[in-house]
Protein backbone atom coordinates (compact mmCIF):
# COMPACT_ATOMS: atom_id res chain seq x y z
CA UNK A 1 0.00 0.00 0.00
CA UNK A 2 0.82 3.52 -0.92
CA UNK A 3 2.55 5.60 2.12
CA UNK A 4 -0.37 8.72 1.85
CA UNK A 5 0.66 12.47 0.65
CA UNK A 6 1.34 14.16 3.66
CA UNK A 7 0.51 18.30 4.33
CA UNK A 8 2.49 20.08 7.34
CA UNK A 9 1.36 23.26 7.76
CA UNK A 10 3.26 25.67 10.11
CA UNK A 11 6.36 23.52 8.47
CA UNK A 12 8.51 26.68 8.89
CA UNK A 13 8.09 27.24 12.26
CA UNK A 14 9.97 25.33 15.58
CA UNK A 15 7.26 22.30 15.90
CA UNK A 16 6.22 22.07 12.40
CA UNK A 17 10.14 21.71 11.17
CA UNK A 18 10.71 18.95 13.95
CA UNK A 19 7.52 16.94 13.18
CA UNK A 20 8.67 17.36 8.92
CA UNK A 21 12.02 16.04 9.68
CA UNK A 22 10.74 13.21 11.66
CA UNK A 23 7.68 12.32 9.31
CA UNK A 24 10.30 12.64 6.28
CA UNK A 25 12.83 10.53 8.72
CA UNK A 26 9.65 7.60 8.18
CA UNK A 27 9.41 7.75 4.93
CA UNK A 28 6.69 9.75 4.05
CA UNK A 29 6.46 12.18 1.43
CA UNK A 30 5.89 15.33 2.58
CA UNK A 31 4.48 19.36 1.71
CA UNK A 32 5.24 21.98 4.17
CA UNK A 33 3.56 24.93 3.79
CA UNK A 34 4.04 28.13 5.52
CA UNK A 35 4.26 32.16 4.87
CA UNK A 36 8.39 31.78 5.71
CA UNK A 37 10.90 28.84 5.24
CA UNK A 38 12.61 27.61 8.41
CA UNK A 39 14.83 29.78 10.01
CA UNK A 40 17.99 28.18 11.44
CA UNK A 41 17.91 25.16 8.99
CA UNK A 42 16.65 24.44 5.52
CA UNK A 43 13.87 22.17 5.74
CA UNK A 44 13.48 18.05 5.16
CA UNK A 45 10.43 18.16 3.38
CA UNK A 46 10.22 16.93 -0.11
CA UNK A 47 8.05 19.92 -1.59
CA UNK A 48 7.96 23.64 0.55
CA UNK A 49 4.78 26.07 -0.68
CA UNK A 50 5.01 29.73 0.46
CA UNK A 51 1.84 30.49 1.05
CA UNK A 52 -0.42 32.73 3.22
CA UNK A 53 -2.95 30.23 4.65
CA UNK A 54 -5.12 33.04 5.62
CA UNK A 55 -6.27 33.14 2.12
CA UNK A 56 -8.99 30.65 0.56
CA UNK A 57 -7.31 29.97 -3.12
CA UNK A 58 -3.36 29.35 -0.61
CA UNK A 59 -5.60 26.88 1.39
CA UNK A 60 -6.99 24.92 -1.63
CA UNK A 61 -3.55 24.90 -3.33
CA UNK A 62 -2.17 23.48 -0.07
CA UNK A 63 -4.19 20.75 0.75
CA UNK A 64 -4.53 19.47 -3.23
CA UNK A 65 -3.21 16.18 -3.54
CA UNK A 66 -3.31 15.51 0.15
CA UNK A 67 -4.34 12.54 2.52
CA UNK A 68 -3.40 13.86 6.38
CA UNK A 69 -3.30 17.10 7.01
CA UNK A 70 -1.19 18.18 10.30
CA UNK A 71 -2.10 22.04 10.98
CA UNK A 72 -0.13 23.99 12.83
CA UNK A 73 0.05 27.24 11.59
CA UNK A 74 -0.60 29.70 13.69
CA UNK A 75 -0.07 33.50 14.44
CA UNK A 76 1.14 33.11 18.37
CA UNK A 77 4.19 33.77 20.62
CA UNK A 78 4.97 33.56 23.84
CA UNK A 79 2.93 35.38 27.15
CA UNK A 80 4.01 38.82 26.28
CA UNK A 81 3.00 38.12 22.77
CA UNK A 82 -0.14 36.94 23.40
CA UNK A 83 -1.55 39.13 26.06
CA UNK A 84 -1.21 42.03 24.04
CA UNK A 85 -2.18 40.84 20.15
CA UNK A 86 -5.83 39.36 20.99
CA UNK A 87 -7.17 41.16 17.54
CA UNK A 88 -4.61 40.14 15.30
CA UNK A 89 -4.01 36.67 17.05
CA UNK A 90 -8.22 35.98 16.68
CA UNK A 91 -8.39 37.48 12.92
CA UNK A 92 -5.68 35.10 11.72
CA UNK A 93 -5.54 32.44 13.23
CA UNK A 94 -9.83 31.95 12.85
CA UNK A 95 -8.87 32.63 8.85
CA UNK A 96 -6.31 30.21 8.81
CA UNK A 97 -8.05 27.03 10.97
CA UNK A 98 -11.50 27.41 9.02
CA UNK A 99 -10.09 27.67 5.13
CA UNK A 100 -7.76 24.93 5.99
CA UNK A 101 -10.34 22.28 7.06
CA UNK A 102 -12.85 23.10 4.52
CA UNK A 103 -10.26 23.13 1.91
CA UNK A 104 -9.09 19.97 3.39
CA UNK A 105 -12.39 18.96 3.16
CA UNK A 106 -13.22 19.56 -0.23
CA UNK A 107 -9.79 18.17 -1.64
CA UNK A 108 -11.16 14.63 -0.03
CA UNK A 109 -7.92 14.20 2.86
CA UNK A 110 -8.85 11.85 4.71
CA UNK A 111 -7.47 13.30 8.22
CA UNK A 112 -6.91 16.36 9.98
CA UNK A 113 -4.79 17.04 13.22
CA UNK A 114 -4.98 20.29 14.79
CA UNK A 115 -2.74 21.86 17.24
CA UNK A 116 -4.75 23.05 20.09
CA UNK A 117 -3.09 24.40 23.40
CA UNK A 118 -3.42 24.09 27.51
CA UNK A 119 -4.63 27.73 27.02
CA UNK A 120 -7.45 26.28 26.12
CA UNK A 121 -8.27 25.50 30.40
CA UNK A 122 -10.51 27.86 32.49
CA UNK A 123 -8.56 30.40 34.44
CA UNK A 124 -10.80 29.51 37.17
CA UNK A 125 -8.88 26.17 37.54
CA UNK A 126 -5.57 27.72 37.46
CA UNK A 127 -5.01 30.33 40.15
CA UNK A 128 -2.92 28.72 42.59
CA UNK A 129 0.69 27.70 41.92
CA UNK A 130 0.73 24.33 43.12
CA UNK A 131 -2.75 23.49 40.15
CA UNK A 132 -4.22 19.98 40.43
CA UNK A 133 -3.35 19.36 36.94
CA UNK A 134 -5.85 19.97 33.90
CA UNK A 135 -7.58 16.93 32.29
CA UNK A 136 -9.24 16.69 28.96
CA UNK A 137 -13.04 17.48 30.06
CA UNK A 138 -11.97 20.15 32.44
CA UNK A 139 -11.77 22.55 29.54
CA UNK A 140 -15.72 22.90 30.13
CA UNK A 141 -17.37 25.30 31.23
CA UNK A 142 -15.62 27.61 29.00
CA UNK A 143 -12.80 30.66 30.64
CA UNK A 144 -9.50 29.99 28.17
CA UNK A 145 -6.73 32.21 27.99
CA UNK A 146 -8.47 35.75 25.94
CA UNK A 147 -7.80 35.99 22.59
CA UNK A 148 -5.12 33.00 21.84
CA UNK A 149 -7.27 30.74 23.74
CA UNK A 150 -10.87 31.09 22.91
CA UNK A 151 -9.39 31.00 19.28
CA UNK A 152 -7.76 27.63 19.91
CA UNK A 153 -10.87 26.31 21.71
CA UNK A 154 -13.41 27.20 19.26
CA UNK A 155 -11.18 25.59 16.10
CA UNK A 156 -11.51 22.50 18.54
CA UNK A 157 -15.44 22.61 17.81
CA UNK A 158 -14.70 23.28 14.25
CA UNK A 159 -12.99 20.13 14.49
CA UNK A 160 -15.54 18.11 16.25
CA UNK A 161 -18.18 19.82 14.01
CA UNK A 162 -16.44 18.53 10.67
CA UNK A 163 -16.21 14.97 12.35
CA UNK A 164 -20.22 14.70 12.87
CA UNK A 165 -21.30 16.62 10.03
CA UNK A 166 -18.80 15.50 7.31
CA UNK A 167 -17.34 12.54 8.66
CA UNK A 168 -13.62 13.85 8.36
CA UNK A 169 -11.71 12.43 10.46
CA UNK A 170 -10.09 14.81 12.97
CA UNK A 171 -7.45 14.71 16.20
CA UNK A 172 -6.97 17.38 18.20
CA UNK A 173 -3.63 17.76 20.81
CA UNK A 174 -3.02 20.17 23.14
CA UNK A 175 0.14 20.84 23.46
CA UNK A 176 1.56 21.78 27.36
CA UNK A 177 4.66 24.65 26.68
CA UNK A 178 7.10 22.66 24.11
CA UNK A 179 10.39 23.19 23.88
CA UNK A 180 13.74 22.70 22.40
CA UNK A 181 16.33 23.34 19.67
CA UNK A 182 15.63 25.47 16.44
CA UNK A 183 13.04 27.64 18.23
CA UNK A 184 12.38 31.21 18.59
CA UNK A 185 15.04 32.52 21.18
CA UNK A 186 14.31 36.32 21.08
CA UNK A 187 12.47 39.18 19.37
CA UNK A 188 9.64 39.12 21.56
CA UNK A 189 7.44 35.73 20.60
CA UNK A 190 9.93 33.59 22.66
CA UNK A 191 8.32 31.57 25.73
CA UNK A 192 9.75 31.27 28.75
CA UNK A 193 12.44 28.53 28.24
CA UNK A 194 14.00 29.92 25.21
CA UNK A 195 14.33 33.69 27.28
CA UNK A 196 15.66 32.20 30.21
CA UNK A 197 17.91 29.98 28.50
CA UNK A 198 19.26 33.33 26.02
CA UNK A 199 19.59 35.87 29.17
CA UNK A 200 21.55 33.12 31.47
CA UNK A 201 24.05 32.75 27.48
CA UNK A 202 24.07 36.40 27.55
CA UNK A 203 24.64 36.85 31.44
CA UNK A 204 28.41 36.82 32.85
CA UNK A 205 28.66 34.43 36.14
CA UNK A 206 27.24 36.18 39.05
CA UNK A 207 24.78 38.16 36.96
CA UNK A 208 21.17 38.82 37.92
CA UNK A 209 18.73 37.98 35.08
CA UNK A 210 14.93 39.72 34.67
CA UNK A 211 12.34 37.09 35.38
CA UNK A 212 8.54 38.31 35.04
CA UNK A 213 6.25 38.24 38.11
CA UNK A 214 7.52 36.85 41.29
CA UNK A 215 9.27 33.64 39.82
CA UNK A 216 6.66 31.58 41.68
CA UNK A 217 4.14 30.67 38.49
CA UNK A 218 4.19 27.12 37.59
CA UNK A 219 4.26 25.31 34.36
CA UNK A 220 5.34 21.88 32.93
CA UNK A 221 7.57 21.53 29.66
CA UNK A 222 7.56 18.44 26.93
CA UNK A 223 11.25 18.47 24.69
CA UNK A 224 10.24 18.72 21.17
CA UNK A 225 11.34 15.01 20.51
CA UNK A 226 8.95 13.66 22.38
CA UNK A 227 6.29 15.98 21.10
CA UNK A 228 6.25 14.92 17.05
CA UNK A 229 6.33 11.67 18.55
CA UNK A 230 3.11 12.13 20.41
CA UNK A 231 1.49 13.94 17.08
CA UNK A 232 2.80 11.23 14.79
CA UNK A 233 0.88 8.66 17.52
CA UNK A 234 -2.07 10.64 18.29
CA UNK A 235 -2.86 10.78 14.15
CA UNK A 236 -2.38 7.09 13.73
CA UNK A 237 -4.90 6.29 16.71
CA UNK A 238 -8.56 6.15 16.39
CA UNK A 239 -9.04 9.11 18.90
CA UNK A 240 -11.14 11.64 18.26
CA UNK A 241 -11.41 13.85 21.17
CA UNK A 242 -8.90 16.39 22.58
CA UNK A 243 -5.49 14.85 24.04
CA UNK A 244 -3.37 16.73 26.31
CA UNK A 245 0.32 16.19 25.01
CA UNK A 246 2.61 17.42 27.82
CA UNK A 247 4.78 16.37 30.49
CA UNK A 248 3.39 16.23 34.35
CA UNK A 249 6.64 17.43 35.98
CA UNK A 250 5.42 21.07 37.47
CA UNK A 251 8.07 23.48 38.04
CA UNK A 252 8.19 27.17 38.82
CA UNK A 253 9.92 29.70 37.02
CA UNK A 254 12.48 30.30 39.91
CA UNK A 255 13.29 26.85 39.53
CA UNK A 256 13.20 26.65 36.03
CA UNK A 257 16.18 29.54 36.27
CA UNK A 258 17.73 27.36 38.61
CA UNK A 259 18.03 24.41 36.59
CA UNK A 260 19.46 26.60 33.51
CA UNK A 261 21.63 28.36 35.60
CA UNK A 262 23.28 25.15 37.03
CA UNK A 263 23.29 23.38 32.99
CA UNK A 264 25.17 26.98 32.02
CA UNK A 265 27.78 26.58 35.33
CA UNK A 266 26.91 29.96 36.32
CA UNK A 267 26.08 32.03 39.37
CA UNK A 268 22.64 32.99 38.48
CA UNK A 269 20.53 35.88 40.53
CA UNK A 270 17.06 37.49 39.51
CA UNK A 271 15.68 40.58 39.38
CA UNK A 272 11.51 40.46 39.24
CA UNK A 273 9.80 42.41 37.21
CA UNK A 274 6.05 42.57 38.34
CA UNK A 275 4.36 44.65 36.21
CA UNK A 276 5.26 41.96 33.12
CA UNK A 277 2.84 39.61 32.26
CA UNK A 278 2.56 36.36 34.08
CA UNK A 279 -0.29 34.22 32.39
CA UNK A 280 -2.29 31.69 35.04
CA UNK A 281 -0.82 30.92 38.20
CA UNK A 282 -0.01 27.13 37.60
CA UNK A 283 -0.26 25.33 35.27
CA UNK A 284 0.05 21.18 34.70
CA UNK A 285 -0.98 18.40 32.37
CA UNK A 286 -2.56 15.41 33.58
CA UNK A 287 -1.46 13.14 31.25
CA UNK A 288 -3.51 9.79 32.88
CA UNK A 289 -5.71 9.77 29.05
CA UNK A 290 -2.62 10.07 27.13
CA UNK A 291 -1.22 6.97 28.53
CA UNK A 292 -4.24 5.07 27.87
CA UNK A 293 -4.70 6.30 24.17
CA UNK A 294 -0.97 6.48 22.63
CA UNK A 295 -0.20 3.84 25.23
CA UNK A 296 2.94 5.81 25.66
CA UNK A 297 4.67 9.13 27.42
CA UNK A 298 6.80 12.10 27.16
CA UNK A 299 10.07 10.45 28.36
CA UNK A 300 12.77 13.14 27.69
CA UNK A 301 13.58 14.36 31.18
CA UNK A 302 13.34 18.27 31.88
CA UNK A 303 17.22 18.21 32.80
CA UNK A 304 18.38 16.57 29.67
CA UNK A 305 16.21 18.74 27.31
CA UNK A 306 17.12 21.89 28.60
CA UNK A 307 20.82 21.56 28.06
CA UNK A 308 20.31 20.54 24.39
CA UNK A 309 18.68 23.49 24.08
CA UNK A 310 20.82 25.78 26.13
CA UNK A 311 23.72 24.44 24.22
CA UNK A 312 21.73 25.89 20.45
CA UNK A 313 20.96 28.90 22.31
CA UNK A 314 24.46 30.08 23.59
CA UNK A 315 25.87 28.54 20.55
CA UNK A 316 23.68 31.43 18.58
CA UNK A 317 24.51 33.51 20.66
CA UNK A 318 28.45 33.18 20.54
CA UNK A 319 28.05 33.04 16.89
CA UNK A 320 26.33 36.60 16.68
CA UNK A 321 27.90 38.24 19.99
CA UNK A 322 31.08 36.37 20.64
CA UNK A 323 32.70 39.33 22.80
CA UNK A 324 29.76 38.53 25.22
CA UNK A 325 29.44 35.08 25.65
CA UNK A 326 33.24 34.68 26.15
CA UNK A 327 33.20 36.94 28.40
CA UNK A 328 30.13 35.27 30.47
CA UNK A 329 32.39 31.92 30.52
N1 LIG B 1 5.18 25.80 21.15
C1 LIG B 1 4.29 25.55 22.09
O1 LIG B 1 4.61 25.37 23.27
C2 LIG B 1 2.83 25.45 21.73
C3 LIG B 1 1.90 25.34 22.78
C4 LIG B 1 0.55 25.24 22.48
C5 LIG B 1 0.13 25.23 21.15
N2 LIG B 1 1.04 25.37 20.15
C6 LIG B 1 0.54 25.38 18.76
O2 LIG B 1 1.35 24.53 17.95
C7 LIG B 1 1.44 25.07 16.63
C8 LIG B 1 2.90 25.24 16.25
O3 LIG B 1 3.53 26.10 17.21
P1 LIG B 1 5.07 26.52 17.13
O4 LIG B 1 5.57 26.60 18.52
O5 LIG B 1 5.78 25.69 16.14
O6 LIG B 1 4.92 28.02 16.60
P2 LIG B 1 5.73 28.79 15.46
O7 LIG B 1 5.33 30.22 15.58
O8 LIG B 1 7.18 28.47 15.52
O9 LIG B 1 5.13 28.16 14.14
C9 LIG B 1 3.92 28.59 13.56
C10 LIG B 1 4.18 28.82 12.09
O10 LIG B 1 2.94 29.22 11.46
C11 LIG B 1 3.29 30.12 10.44
N3 LIG B 1 2.17 30.97 10.05
C12 LIG B 1 1.62 32.01 10.74
N4 LIG B 1 0.67 32.60 10.00
C13 LIG B 1 0.62 31.94 8.82
C14 LIG B 1 -0.16 32.10 7.64
N5 LIG B 1 -1.05 33.09 7.53
N6 LIG B 1 0.06 31.25 6.61
C15 LIG B 1 0.99 30.27 6.69
N7 LIG B 1 1.75 30.06 7.78
C16 LIG B 1 1.57 30.89 8.84
C17 LIG B 1 4.39 30.98 11.05
O11 LIG B 1 5.13 31.64 10.01
C18 LIG B 1 5.20 29.94 11.82
O12 LIG B 1 6.29 29.46 11.07
C19 LIG B 1 0.63 26.37 16.65
O13 LIG B 1 -0.67 26.12 16.22
C20 LIG B 1 0.61 26.75 18.11
O14 LIG B 1 -0.49 27.57 18.44
C21 LIG B 1 2.37 25.50 20.41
Amino acid sequence: MNEPNVLVTGAGGFIGHHLVKSLVGRGFRVRGVDLKSPEYEPTAAQEFLLLDLRRWESCLRATEGMDHVYALAADMGGIGFIESNKAVITHNNVLINVHTIEAARQNGCSRYLYTSSACVYPGYLQDRADVTPLREEDAYPADPEDGYGWEKLFSERVCRHYTEDYGLLTRVVRFHNIFGPLGTYDGGREKSPAAICRKIAAAANGDAIEVWGDGEQTRSYCYIDDCVEGIYRLMQSDHGEPLNLGQDRMVSINELVDMIAAIAGKRIGKRYDTTKPQGVRGRNSDNSRLRQVLQWEPRITLEEGLGVTYDWIAGRLAATRPAVVTAAC
